[in-house]
């Protein structure tokens, strides 16, 4: 396998962390989107599950993959490389209890470790899940996980470092009803209902193309699941599990944000593998806002269509507009003549990242509490927040911080935007979420140096 982006790309220079970008240049040309991280990640715990080796292609080089692998291998689970590039195995025939502390020092800043507890409670009886990482962008608890959990009959008991999870009488199917249609809780669900003793219903389940696509890995793997158009997803528990043979969906956020760059910084970028039937709602705003897109059979053109336009977006789960691609997306509208107001509605605390656009030039107010008025789509919630960008206001460089893995991507475009020269620290945490991030931006001719 290739050493993984976050080890070379950004790291072999200097430290990888610190860019200095010079703006104002179009990005124009190809950039390749892989697997999904969102799935790839899921996908490689449902490993866990089955008796034999599994195969998962087009796994994307990104450091969220690097820990979930890890996780697997302190868990006992073999990973070797698959019969061609972006191939993974993962044979999970001896797979054992960790020590706490080793399961601690791999869970690394990611979320993924709690969609551990299923599967090794299955396979072991019990589970340790340490305190998780992730982007900060609002509380991000794990209620619905536990509740869930402990509705399949688990215990869960919490610990200084985390929590610790045992099944004494085995996992039982149950009648679940999420307060709120949660991605990582329904794939919680999932992990842990296909071989719980009797049948699951999940109700008010989100059904992102990420979570239709672990399911169709499970049922590979001999699960029987099936979902009703209202979010209501049923599994009728099995013994046992065989592994799988799986290609990943397409990396959609990272399809979407390649789409917004090159909106904000008015160029032309084909995004390879990008695929229309999982992006209608991305694409139908994007050519609100004044984009233009052709669907081709191996990817997506996308480019401006005249001038820019502004939009009232409101972030929702499937099928509505996601939560990571409000970020790229505001960069462009700040250059749109008129007032734009995205609405974010699934995290809390997720237009941090609007402090540095601002710092650059944009007029953007973020009201906290989410805007009363006019007619809204998606219910209001208690943590929405609402951003009004009003355009066009030319972006200058500046020195910027990254905070989390969308809005930092959001900065590195704000500053390809802007004339002059920004300095953009933290720049690492993109290894997250974007393969080879540095090779592409070389690749649309940004003009950059790692500084740091
Ligand atoms: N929530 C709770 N309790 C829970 C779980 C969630 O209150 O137990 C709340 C969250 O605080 C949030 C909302 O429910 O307000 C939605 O959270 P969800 O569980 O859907 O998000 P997630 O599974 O933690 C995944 C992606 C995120 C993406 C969201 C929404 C992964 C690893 N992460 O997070 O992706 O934004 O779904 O689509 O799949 C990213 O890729 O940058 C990223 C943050």
């Amino acid at each position: 396998m290739t050493t993984p982006l976050h080890e070379t790309t950004l790291a072999s220079k200097p430290s990888g962390d610190v860019l200095a970008i010079r703006g104002g240049r179009p990005l124009h040309g190809r950039v390749d989107v892989k697997g999904a991280k969102n799935l790839a990640t899921k996908a490689m715990v449902a490993t866990l599950l089955g008796e034999t080796a599994s195969t998962l292609r087009d796994v994307p080089d990104l450091s969220d993959v690097a820990v979930v692998r890890s996780l697997l291998e302190v868990h006992g689970v073999r990973v070797t490389e698959g019969d061609e590039p972006g191939a993974l195995v993962f044979d999970p025939s001896d797979v054992e209890s960790a020590h706490f502390e080793e399961i601690d020092a791999h869970a690394g800043a990611s979320r993924i470790p709690i969609l551990f507890c299923g599967p090794l409670l299955h396979r072991l009886g019990q589970a340790f899940i340490p305190d998780l990482g992730g982007c900060r962008i609002g509380d991000r608890p794990i209620d619905f996980h536990l509740d869930a959990l402990r509705k399949f009959g688990a215990v869960v008991e919490k610990l200084p470092s985390g929590i610790r999870l045992s099944a004494p009488n085995g996992l039982k199917g149950a009648n679940i009803h999420l307060p709120y249609p949660s991605v990582g809780a329904t794939e919680q669900v999932l992990l842990t209902a296909v071989r719980a003793q009797g049948q699951t219903e999940l109700r008010n389940a989100a059904i992102e193309p990420e979570i239709m696509d672990l399911i169709a890995v499970l049922q590979k793997m001999g699960a029987i699941i099936s979902y009703e158009p209202n979010r209501v997803i049923l599994i009728e528990g099995v013994e046992t599990l065989r592994g799988y043979d799986h290609r990943s969906i397409f990396d959609r956020n990272e399809a979407a944000s390649w789409a917004c760059a090159a909106l904000a910084t008015d160029g032309e970028i084909f995004v390879g593998g990008a695929k229309q039937q999982e992006m209608l709602t991305f694409l139908n705003v994007f050519r609100k806002a004044g984009g233009w897109f052709d669907v081709r059979e191996d990817g997506i053109l996308f480019r401006r269509d005249g001038e820019l336009k502004p939009v009232i977006v409101e972030t929702d789960v499937h099928p509505g507009f996601m939560t990571d691609w409000q970020q790229p997306l505001v960069v462009a509208l700040t250059q749109a003549p008129g007032r734009s107001v995205v609405h974010e509605t699934v995290y809390e605390n997720r237009m941090g990242f609007t402090a540095a656009l601002v710092k650059m030039g944009a007029d953007i107010v973020v009201h906290p509490h989410g805007l009363q008025d006019g007619p809204r789509r998606v219910a209001r919630r208690d943590l929405e927040q609402a951003a009004v960008i009003t355009g066009p206001t030319p972006l200058h460089g500046a020195d910027i911080v990254v905070p989390d893995l969308r809005g930092g991507y959001s900065h590195v475009i704000a500053a390809l935007t802007a004339t002059g020269e920004s300095k953009v620290s933290g720049v690492d945490i993109l290894s997250r979420g974007y393969e080879k991030f540095l090779d592409k931006l070389t690749a649309l001719g940004a003009d950059f140096d790692v500084i740091g």
